[in-house]
């Protein structure tokens, strides 16, 4: 282990579930599963269209039970597990592939396809079947139970807790992500300001590739087990 490294922050995005099958959201075409974000994603969708956008979650969620985690979630698990400093995976996706991986410190910023959030009283419980538009509250009682999902103009989840770790952070890895969507596209900026070490692995250069020291191009399967080893070697 590079005994300089001590506190490591990892961010992943949609590029690591990818070989488990579940598709990235800018696709060749720019779409997520055929639809636009914002027609999906948006606090707007949802009113304009609640049908709609519950559906596509809905699909989204029974598409989890299809799928299993890869070498790349396995080998991040791993390192949570045996790695002595401060640890947190940060992920962008809304997928359980890290923690059913065997992942603990782990923040999903953007929320979980597994988990219903009341509009209502902003309580939050674990939801694994559909959820339809009207769905109630076991909280509150109200109608207002919609997918536990960080839409566009809204806040990430634990953003002090992640700010943190970025500050205390002697590494960052960014992992699988286009680096499209802040603020997680500037959690690098903030790492490197505190002298942190910036590594990207992805498949292609993301928007935010001349803010690393090191990129590494490749599938997230093969990248991430031989980071993990060069780490606890
Ligand atoms: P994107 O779809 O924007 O980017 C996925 C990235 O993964 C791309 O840069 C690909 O090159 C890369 N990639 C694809 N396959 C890979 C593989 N096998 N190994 C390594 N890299 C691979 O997904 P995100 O950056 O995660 O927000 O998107 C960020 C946010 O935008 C999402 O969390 C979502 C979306 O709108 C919300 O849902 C709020």
């Amino acid at each position: 282990m590079n005994p300089d490294i001590r506190n490591i922050v990892i961010l992943t995005g949609a590029g690591i579930s990818a070989e488990s099958g579940l598709a990235t959201f800018r696709g060749p075409d720019g779409l997520w599963e055929g639809h636009r974000v914002e027609d999906v994603c948006t606090p707007e969708a949802l009113s304009r269209d609640p049908l709609l956008v519950h559906r596509f979650y809905d699909e989204r969620r029974a598409k989890l039970t299809e799928v299993v985690p890869n070498p790349a979630h396995e080998a991040l698990a791993m390192l949570d597990h045996a790695w002595p400093g401060d640890l947190l995976i940060v992920t962008q996706n809304v997928d359980d592939l890290h923690e059913r991986a065997g992942a603990r410190r782990l923040i999903h910023m953007h929320g979980e396809l597994r988990s219903a959030l009341c509009a209502a009283c902003g309580k939050a419980m674990p939801w694994e079947k559909a959820l339809p538009s009207g769905s109630i509250c076991d909280g509150c009682g109200k109608a207002a139970l919609r997918p536990d999902i960080v839409f566009f103009g809204e806040m990430p989840y634990q953003m002090d807790a992640i700010d943190t770790a970025l500050r205390r952070a002697d590494m960052f890895v960014s992992i699988g992500t286009s680096g499209a969507v802040y603020p997680a596209a500037g959690f690098v900026q903030t790492a490197a300001h505190v002298g942190a070490r910036t590594l990207e692995l992805n498949l292609d250069p993301s928007a935010g590739s001349i803010y690393f020291e090191e990129t590494r191009l490749g599938a997230a399967s093969l990248l991430v087990p031989e980071m993990v080893r060069d780490l606890l070697a």
